[in-house]
């Protein structure tokens, strides 16, 4: 709720890329050089409360005082908003997400959706999906597929200032309930090349990038057919496809990259076989060695039974979930 004291919270799910975003055309604000397509990670989600006419700045993540970069990327997305109404004056923000963030599960995307929504509210902005999602993105590319729920698509843009390069919803969660996400963290480590860089010495250095670039773009109208038929071995096969390509680009960069350890790659290979046993399960992989899973909600016991053999440190089943909302009580 927004409120006269310039106080809000607001709580986003955490998505995964079906078709992946993988390298800026623009880095300062954050413009990527292909469209790419989530579904929103319920039950996975970041709660934030924002307040305006603090004493001074103040982040706080997880119980945490946020120091250095995080800090500084949260108040770079307050500052977006302060520099047309600089009377908002210093902003305290807490936030905090019901799983841990350093599991590859895409918790920045909740982060900044979450408090893309929180801020504007708080600065007494009406609701804008827009406008919400073109903020998120100034704080991590993929944040602007989670202020929607279900199916949503960010559209690359074409305009420099990047005013066209936002989310929109395709399909609401309900489109396809049974549809299941099955994170295996198979590795807890923090990765070693964030995905920002990663995504940079690709960009720079690897020959397979323009070929990425025009075969992800294309993947965008064939995932929307294949969801909107909830024909998920179509899916399947594409996510697949598309994880393979963008990892592609990172193996031939220079120098080469590989987000996938040795465990991640037993259980990407090992899929082929369960899926001639007549398991339909299909995977998809961000920059980090855990996979998730795609499938649907009836063949969960055998896909957890699967996920098993690889003896992970822990399993988290999502489902599609609804949009980011505003919520009346607050952290602080
Ligand atoms: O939004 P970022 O900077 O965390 O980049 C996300 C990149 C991938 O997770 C690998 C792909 C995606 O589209 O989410």
């Amino acid at each position: 709720m927004s409120t006269a004291s310039g106080k809000a919270t607001a709580v986003a799910h955490s998505n995964i890329a079906l078709v992946k975003y993988w390298g800026k055309r623009n880095e300062a604000l954050i413009l990527p050089w292909q469209s790419s397509l989530s579904v929103t990670l319920a039950p996975l989600e970041v709660k934030t409360t924002v307040a305006f006419g603090a004493q001074q700045d103040e982040v706080h993540i997880n119980g945490k005082e946020a120091k250095g970069n995080e800090r500084a990327r949260v108040i770079a997305l307050a500052d977006v908003l302060r520099k047309e109404m600089p009377v908002l004056g210093p902003v305290c923000v807490h936030s905090g997400g019901n799983f841990p963030a350093s599991a590859g599960l895409a918790s920045s995307a909740a982060a900044f959706a979450a408090l893309a929504l929180a801020l504007r509210s708080a600065a007494g902005l009406a609701r804008d999906v827009e406008a919400t999602s073109l903020l998120a993105r100034l704080g991590s590319g993929s944040a602007c597929r989670s202020v929607q729920g279900g199916i949503c698509v960010w559209s690359r843009g074409e305009r420099e200032d990047g005013a066209d390069s936002f989310a929109r919803q395709h399909f609401a969660p309900q489109h396809w309930p049974g549809l299941r996400m099955v994170a295996v963290i198979l590795s807890g480590e923090e990765k070693a090349v964030k995905s920002r860089d990663g995504m940079r010495s690709a960009v720079e250095t690897s020959p397979y990038y323009s070929a990425w670039v025009k075969s992800a773009e294309e993947d965008i109208e064939r995932a929307l057919q294949a969801i909107g038929a909830c024909d998920l071995e179509q899916l399947g096969a594409l996510a697949e496809r598309n994880a393979w390509r963008m990892h592609a680009t990172s193996f031939a960069a220079k120098p080469p990259l590989s987000y996938m350890r040795p465990s991640t790659l037993a259980m990407l290979l090992a899929l082929e076989e369960e899926r001639q046993k007549g398991t339909p399960v299909w995977f998809t992989l961000d920059a980090g060695p855990n996979p998730v899973l795609l499938t649907e909600e009836a063949h969960l016991p055998k896909v957890l039974a699967f996920a098993d053999r690889f003896s992970p440190l822990d399993i988290v089943v999502c489902h599609p979930g609804g949009d980011a909302r505003l919520l009346e009580s607050h952290l602080f």
